[in-house]
């Protein structure tokens, strides 16, 4: 099999698990990074026994390159996608896709002008618990959804925001909170019911407000597509990262995701169904541990010929990607409107 030429756009926290999946991978080959600063570039580059650009447009010249990451600040997504898919060349960008739902039409229509392909890294549909939770709902066992909630209570210090050029600028990240840890969170909500009508939400300012121009909380009430109600809060004005706490309530039992433990808990009996394995310590556990995965299932998908039909669960693309960028769209609107908005069906 062909080896699959890959680079790196933007080496700073993220890219390491990036680098990791690839060079774990024996299909794929990293050849090269683009890194704005030049001495962390260089020395990464070394490190990695690839090229290293300044420039991301030289980059894209390279006619041996097949598949780019895109792990660079929110406000770069656009651009970098579009311009890579101009230049025939696969993208797996890191989320939010975009900064805004207007973007991402921006981006439909370079990829309908392009033969590649673009996946977003929305790594958590892939750890243990998500799967178990996704495949048991579509097996109908546990009955209609009628409830779906969520508790995401994280720390960040006003050290994150300051040292760092972008996150907590309205301009660069596109909202804080809810586009950029939350985001995680809506996805799985609105996966796992197929989708959101309609959203009432608030977003605030309180413990984080002198250190990020985007809200540190909010919360939000949905009518989910298959008739749940989806109740979510989220912060990141806690004083530590605390594990996702996850419930849906079906006619047949209680799905519940408390300490990385899914738990099914139907007539007064309480089943462990499956555990997440947390990331080595190196890694932040709040990322989650699925990066390798959702890589490697992108490279499935990209190294499948053309011709091929790849099922369309099989990496998260634009159209589902767009799902939960319009939500956090959507909950910035009902808030600043104080109303509901209904969200469009595709
Ligand atoms: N999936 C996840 O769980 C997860 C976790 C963390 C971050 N992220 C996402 O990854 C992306 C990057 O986040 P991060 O935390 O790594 O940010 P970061 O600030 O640590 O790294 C961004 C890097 O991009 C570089 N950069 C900026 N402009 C550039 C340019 N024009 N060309 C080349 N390099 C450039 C910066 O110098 C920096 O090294 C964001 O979209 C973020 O939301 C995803």
């Amino acid at each position: 099999m062909k080896i699959t030429q890959a680079a790196i756009i933007g080496c700073g926290a993220i890219h390491r698990l990036h680098a990791e999946a690839i060079q774990q991978n024996s299909s794929i080959h990293l050849r090269a990074i683009v890194e704005a600063n030049a001495d962390s570039g260089l020395i990464l580059a070394g490190r990695y026994g690839c090229s290293y650009y300044a420039d991301y447009r030289e980059l894209l010249q390279d006619q041996e390159l097949d598949v780019v990451h895109i792990c660079t600040p929110h406000d770069l997504h656009k651009e970098m996608i579009i311009a890579t898919l101009a230049a025939g060349k696969h993208v797996f960008t890191e989320k939010p896709v975009a900064l805004n739902c207007g973007e991402i039409k921006q981006i439909k229509a370079a990829l309908a002008q392009s033969d590649a392909r673009l996946g977003v890294c929305y790594q958590n549909r892939l750890n243990t618990s998500s799967q178990a939770i996704k495949s048991l709902l579509e097996s109908g066992q546990l009955g209609k959804m009628l409830g779906i909630k969520a508790l995401l209570t994280w720390s960040r210090t006003p050290d994150y925001y300051q040292q760092s050029g972008w996150r907590g600028r309205l301009s660069r990240e596109g909202g804080s909170l809810l586009i950029n840890q939350a985001i995680h969170t809506l996805d799985l909500m609105q996966w796992f019911a197929g989708g959101v009508s309609a959203v009432k939400g608030v977003t605030e300012s309180t413990f984080l407000a002198d250190a990020t121009e985007g809200e540190d909380t909010a919360v939000a009430n949905m009518m989910m597509t298959n008739g749940a109600r989806g109740i979510f809060y989220a912060t990141n004005g806690y004083t530590t990262d605390s594990p996702l706490l996850l419930e849906i309530h079906c006619e047949q039992g209680l799905l519940q995701l408390n300490d990385n433990n899914l738990w099914l808990i139907k007539e007064g009996e309480k089943q462990l169904l499956a555990s997440d394995t947390l990331p080595v310590k190196k890694q932040k556990c709040y990322w989650g541990s699925s990066h390798q995965l959702a890589i490697n299932q992108f490279y499935h998908a990209v190294q499948t010929p053309a011709d091929t039909p790849v099922a369309a669960n099989q990496y998260v693309d634009i159209h589902q990607a767009e799902k939960s960028l319009c939500l956090v769209e959507a909950i910035y609107r009902s808030s600043q409107l104080r109303r509901w908005i209904m969200l469009k069906e595709e």
